[in-house]
């Protein structure tokens, strides 16, 4: 039988497992929709990219906003990871799972005073600025407090990083970061604002990037910068190159942790530079699959409808960015393609399927091998609930467990209860072992804290 497999998701005689354990006795023990997490994908990949930067200082940072759930930042932690937040609750979260403020930096364009304090008191690394404003803000709360606020300013390198609209960060027309004409200035200023210690660099310039040059660019123009404003009062010590490694979500071509580090290392090491980066989706994304039952098979007289338990609100990616997850029942006669996503049998089933859906997405019979199309949706009230339009699967039975893949990032992080749906449990595989890491939520926690 054909062996097919992502990371540590693999068919073994025809049913998927999560390293030793069936995908199918997990949906039937602990119910569905169900995140279920690999222990060692997170381990193998966070191993992958510490080794790939090895050359120099690196902190890695895990992008918290990707995967919040404690333990998944608790394994992170374990193996060395620093944490890269960009709200109160994220720090609050990086705290109780035990993590080190002293290894956390902190982004996002709208800090509050509150968050600003919090962060402050518990003396996180650095606070990776986005605005002037921001900047005199912290500079007068740190003031307050009698604290020194250490601080990158994330510059907005206007570099095309050629990935969706919606995730494009680095570009002037984006709301991220602060040009370098206003950087310069606010460096030129910097004597004025003696509670920061200016200590870094920063930028992001979205995900996921499939594409190592941006990369480059970006960080020939921080060179540049950094070679021109450093002095004593602006040591700028830390170049921070952020996230958004690219992850086979279907049969792309992603480069090695080796290749990005390849177009980053070199600027930082004649800058001389400790470096900081915050991977997020390249460690948590092929660490989970989201486990779906079908509830009813729906013919329309023009195209079939797979319903299924899963709705956008437990995985917004599709509806939210068009974004790709492969799926898949998880028993199957017919394997899927061979190696999921990376040989010449998936290449044939992902061309397939984007050249008959230029024409049209209701081919209602059984192709060659076995498989019928159909539009892969959840139950919630809206057209956009929808996991994939058009999609070749064996043709499923009410009942029938689906593997929606790649859903470990930007999945549950971003699930809500929309439609008055408690989210999703999620299990963590280590081995033959698993535990619960997060309940699935009651109608009762639905209505906590409101008040008739
Ligand atoms: C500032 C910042 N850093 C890091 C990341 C993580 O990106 P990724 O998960 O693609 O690695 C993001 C995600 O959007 C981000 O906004």
């Amino acid at each position: 039988m054909r062996q097919s497999s992502i990371g540590h998701f693999h068919y073994h005689s025809g049913i998927l497992h999560c390293e030793g354990i069936s995908a199918e006795l997990l949906a039937k023990e602990f119910g569905t929709p169900l995140y279920v997490y690999s222990r060692a994908t997170l381990v193998q990949q966070f191993q992958a990219i510490r080794t790939a930067f090895m050359e120099i200082p690196t902190t890695i940072c895990f992008s918290v906003k990707s995967c919040s759930t404690l333990a998944i930042l608790d394994v992170l932690r374990e193996n060395g990871a620093g944490f890269d937040i960009v709200s109160g609750g994220e720090l609050f979260r990086v705290v109780k799972a035990g993590g080190d403020p002293r290894k956390t930096v902190y982004s996002g364009v709208g800090k509050t005073d509150a968050e600003i304090v919090q962060a402050l008191e518990l003396d996180i690394l650095m606070f990776n600025v986005e605005s002037e404003a921001e900047l005199d803000n912290i500079q007068n709360i740190a003031a307050s407090l009698g604290r020194v606020a250490t601080v990158a300013l994330r510059l907005n390198p206007d570099v095309d990083p050629h990935t969706h609209a919606k995730t494009t960060t680095g570009k002037k027309e984006n709301k991220f970061g602060i040009d370098f004409a206003s950087a310069s200035r606010i460096i030129h200023n910097i004597a004025q604002q003696p509670n920061i210690r200016l200590l870094g660099i920063d930028l992001h310039l979205g995900s996921p990037i499939y594409d190592v040059n941006p990369y480059r660019q970006a960080m020939e123009k921080v060179y540049e910068f950094v070679t021109q404003h450093r002095s004593p009062r602006s040591p700028l010590e830390y170049i921070n190159a952020g996230g958004g490694y690219g992850i086979v979500y279907r049969n792309q071509k992603v480069p090695s942790f080796a290749a990005y580090a390849d177009a980053i290392i070199p600027w930082v090491k004649k800058l001389g530079c400790r470096l900081i980066i915050e991977p997020g989706r390249s460690i948590a994304g092929n660490a989970a699959v989201l486990l779906t039952k079908v509830i009813y098979d729906k013919d329309n007289g023009h195209k079939y409808f797979t319903i299924v338990d899963a709705g956008m609100n437990d995985l917004v990616r599709p509806a939210m960015y068009d974004s790709y997850h492969f799926c898949w029942p998880v028993r199957s006669a017919e394997p899927p393609p061979a190696d999921l996503f990376s040989s010449h049998l998936a290449e044939s089933y992902f061309h397939r399927e984007d050249e008959e859906k230029k024409t049209d997405f209701s081919h209602r019979d059984l192709d060659v091998s076995g498989l019928r199309r159909s539009d892969i949706v959840g139950p919630i009230c809206e057209s956009s609930d929808c996991f994939a339009k058009g999609r070749r699967i064996p043709p499923p039975n009410r009942g029938d467990i689906l593997a929606l893949f790649s859903a470990g990032a930007y999945g549950f992080s971003m699930a809500s209860t929309y439609n008055s749906r408690p989210r999703a449990a999620e299990v963590m595989v280590d081995g033959d072992h698993c535990r619960v890491i997060r309940a699935r939520e009651t109608y009762a926690s639905l209505i906590n804290g409101e008040i008739l």
